[in-house]
């Protein structure tokens, strides 16, 4: 039976951090071996927000190392830069043609990025979402493995696919969202009401791959909880909550498992065995960077290499929805 295809991708826009590895790079590594795997460095998404370009550069090929250290495995995975391949902004504009304004001004990931970001309210931000869904059609992908702040952009891709077949004809599959149980909404550890995020500034509100076991250790002490003394899973807890899902992935343990564990202990005790699990997940991702990060020309050759190989998925389906809306 041929393998289905799921196809996901992440913005170069800072370091990777716990929710980008729980929410969807810890997926696409551990199904590698039951999909078909196309995982994008989407850099033109990057641009909806002001970038350096030596720095974006530099970002882009970090990222892919970071991937490569943290899995993905080229023998059963593609990986290439979004910007490569030029029918990822041409299909979009067939796209945006075909999208009312009311449909994109209902998009909730831009009215929260507009209002951070009052003075570049761009015009590809607007249209984030859009290239978002040619990225996932093009390949005609049968899911998406992303986390759930994704959902509303999914929801998206779904339904201009949908229409597209309805009114030109059958030419993209409808692509399922693959959101994990647990993991797909890690919250910053200094204020567990908004999800872990690469734009928040605070020193303790990220976990990020390359942080060291010292900095890892320091932010999960200083992690914000509450005054109740009982250690278990309660979503109201939203601080607590958060600590305890995250050891939860890493341990593999059952709730009850780890309830029992930490009955009688105090916070202390608890928040220093969550850092302790997370540091020695964390180790192998990042002693494999330190050995990648000099091989620039490996990454760039393994770039390369996905790009060549799904170039010809996504030239297909453009020649396939140029025809039918009249292009050729
Ligand atoms: P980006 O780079 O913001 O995030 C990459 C992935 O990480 C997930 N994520 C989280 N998961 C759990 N908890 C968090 N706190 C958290 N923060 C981020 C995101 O859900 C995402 O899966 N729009 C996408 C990039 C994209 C894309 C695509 C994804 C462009 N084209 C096509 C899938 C398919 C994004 O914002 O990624």
């Amino acid at each position: 039976m041929e393998k289905k295809r799921v196809f996901s991708g992440i913005q170069p826009t800072g370091q990777i951090h716990l929710g980008n590895y729980l929410g969807a790079v810890k997926n696409w590594v551990d199904s590698q071996d039951e999909y078909e795997n196309i995982f994008c460095v989407v850099n033109s998404h990057a641009i909806t927000t002001t970038q350096n370009p030596k720095e974006l550069r530099e970002k882009t090929y970090e990222l892919a190392g970071m991937l490569l250290a943290c899995g993905i495995d080229m023998k059963k995975s593609n990986l290439f830069i979004q910007s490569e391949i030029d029918e990822h902004p041409a299909l979009a504009w067939v796209f945006d043609c075909n999208i009312s304004m009311g449909e994109m001004s209902r998009m909730t990931q831009f009215k929260d990025k507009s209002l951070k970001n009052p003075k570049n309210v761009n015009v590809g931000l607007f249209n984030y979402p859009v290239l978002m869904a040619a990225d996932i059609l093009l390949y005609q992908a049968d899911g998406v493995p992303v986390g759930e702040d994704q959902k509303q952009h999914l929801e998206l891709a779904r339904n201009i696919a949908q229409r597209f077949n309805r009114d030109f004809g059958e030419c993209f599959k409808i692509p399922e969202p693959m959101i994990p149980k647990i993991g797909a909404r890690v919250m910053g550890l200094d204020e567990p009401a908004n999800k872990m995020s690469k734009s928040f500034n605070g020193a303790n509100h990220a976990i990020f791959l390359l942080d060291t076991p010292d900095e890892i250790m320091r932010k999960f002490k200083k992690a914000t909880t509450d005054s109740q003394n009982s250690i278990v899973f309660d979503q109201k807890r939203a601080g607590l909550y958060n600590l305890l899902n995250i050891y939860e992935i890493f341990t593999h343990k059952d709730r009850r498992k780890i309830e029992d564990e930490f009955e009688g202990k105090g916070y202390g005790v608890f928040k220093t065995m969550v850092a302790e699990v997370v540091i020695e997940a964390l180790r192998p991702i990042r002693e494999k960077y330190e050995k990648l990060r000099s091989q620039k020309g490996y990454i760039e050759e393994v770039l390369n290499e996905g790009a060549n190989k799904v170039r010809p998925i996504a030239k297909a389906t453009y020649k396939k929805a140029k025809e039918f809306v009249g292009l050729v």
